[in-house]
């Protein structure tokens, strides 16, 4: 990712579990097989896409369509994407509670190591309760999670920045004499971001993280809150860029991408998407949207890209909304379509030239 350009920067995501960030039952759902995913990367890598990030998903969502039930483990995909690519990053993403920190910090700087500083990790210190019980992994209360995210992560940085035989005496860890080499590669610690949408999930960005994706219904309302985000990250001697998940489905005219949603949304998977809701309400927590996006998120948005933004027209519309985005303080967007392969191509071949026009893509 060249960070000394400014404009949107682009990232693909979602795309190593089975059906991507679709909730649907659509013949083209995405195959994540490693021959597509590979096949994907190596083709972001050529476009000069900025990042691809993964989801890390221990099971399905159920339905008649079971989205994300298939995934390769984020660490173990990353390392060979990195492999194959040149310079595209690939972020990893870890559960703190299901990671312990000197297992994540080492194969984390091994994978580094393969990219040659390409790696970035995605901090989850939220809960999706049903796979924390298949791990026997007890549940903490909300914030709790985040005060664990924060120790967890400080034991991890200690070790990158090369402390050698240190003891850690924590709330959640209790070690003796740790080191940790190799080092990340050129000693540069990883490019972290974190997606937390409760007030406690921003508040852990703010403190430590590089990126925070936040939660988008419309961007003019948004303004405020992402301002917020950067000033209150400056305030401590950081800078922060704030991203949001996007799902877009660009087609040769409006009128056709208009079609091919509700054929999506003929297609929902509406099995899916209420297991989904039900966790998410048991979870119960306020989110930065104080009215609920997630759960008032029209049901096309929910289909296709689990409740994101979803930018949806011919190419001119695509762009503009991307612009209106950024003009919004959005930095970068990660990236959802139906078919990643098939839609990628007409995507570059019309959007990125349309984004350069304006100026925001070198
Ligand atoms: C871009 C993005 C990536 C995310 N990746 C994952 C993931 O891989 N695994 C996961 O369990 N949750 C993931 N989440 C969920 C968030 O990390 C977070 O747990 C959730 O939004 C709940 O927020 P809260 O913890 O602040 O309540 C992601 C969210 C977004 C927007």
């Amino acid at each position: 990712m060249n960070r000394d350009v400014a404009g949107l920067r682009l990232g693909l995501f979602g795309f190593n579990c089975s059906s991507g960030r679709t909730y649907a039952t659509l013949p083209e759902s995405w195959d994540a097989s490693w021959e597509n995913n590979l096949a994907l990367a190596q083709r972001a890598d050529e476009l000069g896409l900025d990042c691809l990030i993964p989801i890390a998903r221990w099971k399905g969502y159920g339905g008649d369509s079971n989205p994300n039930g298939s995934s390769f483990e984020s660490i173990a995909w990353a390392c060979g994407l990195l492999a194959a690519t040149r310079s595209v990053d690939v972020f990893c993403t870890v559960h703190v509670p299901l990671h312990h920190p000197l297992v994540a910090a080492k194969q984390m700087a091994t994978a580094d190591h393969i990219g040659r500083g390409r790696l970035g990790v995605n901090i989850v210190c939220g809960w999706n309760e049903d796979e924390f019980r298949m791990f026997g992994v007890e549940k903490q209360e909300h914030d709790a999670r985040y005060a664990q995210g924060d120790e967890w992560w400080s034991i991890v940085k200690r070790v990158w920045a090369g402390e050698d035989r240190f003891d850690h005496e924590g709330v959640h860890y209790t070690l003796r004499r740790v080191e940790g080499a190799p080092r990340p590669y050129a000693g540069r610690p990883l490019r972290m971001m974190n997606a937390g949408s409760s007030p406690a999930g921003r508040a852990f960005a703010i403190r430590h993280s590089d990126m925070h994706f936040d939660a988008i219904d419309i961007p003019e309302a948004s303004i405020d809150r992402i301002a917020e985000t950067k000033r209150l990250a400056r305030e401590r001697g950081r800078d922060i860029e704030v991203w949001t998940p996007v799902g877009i489905v660009c087609r040769r005219t409006q009128r056709e991408a208009d079609d091919y949603v509700r054929h999506v949304v003929d297609h929902v998977d509406l099995g899916a998407i209420g297991y989904l809701a039900e966790m998410k309400t048991k979870d119960g927590h306020s989110a930065t949207d104080p009215q609920g996006r997630q759960l008032r998120s029209p049901i096309e948005r929910r289909a296709l890209a689990r409740g994101s933004y979803c930018v949806i027209g011919d190419a001119d519309a695509v762009a503009r909304e991307l612009a209106r985005l950024s003009s919004a303080g959005v930095d970068g967007v990660a990236i959802n379509f139906v078919d990643y392969l098939a839609e990628l191509p007409f995507f570059a071949a019309e959007v990125l030239p349309r984004l350069e026009a304006l100026g925001l893509r070198a």
